[in-house]
C-alpha cells in the first residue's frame, strides 16, 4: 500500500540545472516529454520517466496532467503585500506614488483585521499566478508581519518577509524609530524565522525613509542574525537618488550608504538597481549583494532601463521580481514578458530558457535557497506550477504553430497570465484557488 501522502504527478517536466545559453544547452535543464514525480512528504522522491516512476510505485494514486508542463513553483523576490491596493494606481514618478497612494495604503495595517483580510487576496492572487515562494515588505506595523506570516503558514508556504522599518519622511502613524524598529524587529524575527517554513528578512525601506540611526539598527540586527536577509531599494529613479544624497553628505554614492551600515552581503536584495556607478558595481559583486530587476514597476513609474548585461558582466547576481504594487501584475510570466522588452530595448535579447530559468532556479539562488525550491530535484520541497500555453484563444492559435519547447516557453512568456496557471502545489498539496 501507498503511504497516504505518496502520489504521482505525471506531465512534461522541465527544471533546470544552470543558466542555459540556449536550447542546445541541454547540461543546463532537464525535459522529460512523458514525466512523473513522485511525491511523498511534501517533497519530491523521484523524478523521471511516468513508467520508471510508475513502476517503484505500484500503488500511488496518479494526477495526470498531460499535455501540460509541469515547472517548479514560481518565485517572486521582491514585492509589497499592502500594496494590493495600490497597484493601478495612476501617479507621476516614485516619489509622489509614494506619497499620494503608497503611504495612505500602507497606513490602513495599522489594523490587524485589515492585514488578515488583504493577506487571504494576497496568497491567493500569488497561488492563482503561479508564485509559490515571494520575498515581500510588510508595513511598518508588527500587526501586518504576523497577518502575513499566520496566512503563510496556514497554506504551507515558504515566504521570506518583514517589518517595513521606516523613521521619517512619512507620515507620522507610519513612522517608527530607529530603537523601536529595532525591538520590533528582533522580536518578529525571534517569533517567526524558522517557525516552519517562514524567513525572516530584515526590511528598511530605503535610506530615504530611515535616518542614520536607523539603518545602524539594520546592521546590528544582520550582524546578531547573519542567518536572516535583508531587502532594501536603491538606485531606483533620479529624484530619488538626488534626494537620498542630500540626506546623506558624507556619502559618496548611494550604496555607500548601505555598505557603511554594514547591509550588504550574499543575503541582500537590492530593489532595482537602474542607476548604478562602477564603484557600486564592484562593491555589489565584492559582497555577493543581488540586483533584483522589477520590470513591470520599473516601466510604470517610468524608472528607468535595468542594464542585465552589464550587471551580470560585473559578476553581480541577479534576480527579477515583481514589485507589485508600483509594479502592475503578480505573474511571473507577465513580469518576463516585460522584462523581455526592457532588455530587447538595450539589445539584450534573453532566450525563452533562460527566462524560466531566471524565475525558477535562478531566483532560488539569488535567495540562496536551491537546496529547497526552484528545481525539480529529488529531496526538494514539492512547490510546483502546471501550465497551459494554449489557455486562451490567441494562445491555443499560436500554438497550432509552434514546434519546440523553446517557441511553446515564448508563447506561455508574451501571451500567458493567471489564465495559464492550470494547477499550483505546495508540499505537493494542490493550492490553486478555485
Ligand atoms: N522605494 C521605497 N519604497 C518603495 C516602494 O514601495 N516601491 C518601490 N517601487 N520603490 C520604493
Ligand atoms: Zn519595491
Amino acid at each position: 500500500m501507498a503511504d497516504q501522502n505518496t502520489k504521482i504527478l505525471r506531465g512534461r517536466l522541465l527544471t533546470f540545472h544552470g543558466d542555459p545559453m540556449g536550447a542546445k544547452d541541454t547540461a543546463a535543464y532537464s525535459y522529460e516529454e512523458d514525466g512523473a514525480l513522485l511525491i511523498a512528504g511534501g517533497k519530491i522522491a523521484a523524478r523521471g520517466p511516468f513508467a520508471d516512476i510508475r513502476a517503484g510505485a505500484p500503488d500511488a494514486p496518479v494526477t495526470d496532467h498531460r499535455p501540460h508542463l509541469i515547472l517548479p513553483g514560481f518565485i517572486d523576490t521582491h514585492i509589497h503585500f499592502p500594496q494590493a491596493q495600490v497597484i493601478a494606481s495612476w501617479a507621476d514618478q516614485l516619489l509622489d506614488w509614494l506619497n499620494d497612494y503608497t503611504f495612505p495604503a500602507e497606513l490602513k495595517f495599522a489594523d490587524k483585521t485589515h492585514g488578515e483580510r488583504i493577506a487571504s487576496a494576497f496568497y491567493d492572487a500569488l497561488l492563482s499566478h503561479g508564485t509559490t515562494t515571494a520575498s515581500a515588505y510588510c508595513s511598518s506595523h508588527s500587526n501586518s508581519v504576523d497577518a502575513y506570516f499566520e496566512e503563510a503558514e496556514a497554506r504551507g508556504m515558504l515566504m521570506l518577509g518583514g517589518k517595513t522599518m521606516m523613521d521619517r519622511n512619512a507620515p507620522e502613524n507610519l513612522c517608527d524609530t530607529a530603537q523601536g524598529s529595532y525591538d520590533d524587529s528582533k522580536a518578529l524575527l525571534e517569533k517567526w524565522h524558522g517557525r516552519g517554513r517562514a524567513r525572516y528578512v530584515v526590511t528598511p525601506r530605503f535610506a530615504i525613509t530611515s535616518t542614520p540611526e536607523q539603518l545602524e539598527a539594520a546592521g546590528s540586527l544582520l550582524k546578531e542574525y547573519p542567518e536572516c536577509h535583508l531587502q532594501t531599494h536603491i538606485n531606483e529613479n533620479h529624484n530619488e537618488i538626488a534626494y537620498t544624497l542630500e540626506l546623506y553628505p558624507e556619502a559618496g554614492d548611494y550604496l555607500g550608504i548601505y555598505e557603511q551600515f554594514g547591509l550588504l552581503g550574499r543575503k541582500t536584495l537590492l530593489g532595482h538597481c537602474i542607476h548604478m556607478n562602477d564603484r557600486e558595481l564592484g562593491v555589489m559583486r565584492e559582497t555577493g549583494s543581488v540586483a533584483v530587476f522589477c520590470p513591470t514597476s520599473n516601466l510604470f513609474l517610468g524608472s528607468g532601463l535595468f542594464d542585465r548585461k552589464r550587471l551580470e558582466s560585473n559578476g553581480i547576481r541577479t534576480a527579477i521580481a515583481t514589485d507589485v504594487g508600483g509594479g502592475t501584475n503578480y505573474s511571473m510570466l507577465r513580469t518576463l514578458d516585460e522584462g523581455y522588452k526592457v532588455l530587447q530595448l538595450q539589445r539584450q535579447r534573453l532566450h525563452p530558457l533562460a527566462c524560466f530559468y531566471w524565475i525558477t532556479l535562478g531566483n532560488a539562488k539569488a535567495l540562496s535557497l536551491e537546496d529547497r525550491i526552484g528545481t525539480l530535484e529529488p529531496g526538494t520541497d514539492a512547490d510546483l506550477v502546471v501550465l497551459n500555453a494554449g489557455a486562451t484563444r490567441p494562445m491555443a492559435l499560436r500554438m497550432e504553430t509552434v514546434e519546440t519547447l523553446s517557441e511553446e516557453l515564448f508563447v506561455l512568456q508574451t501571451l500567458g497570465d493567471d489564465r495559464a496557471v492550470v494547477e499550483t502545489y505546495v508540499c505537493g498539496e494542490a493550492r490553486r484557488p478555485a
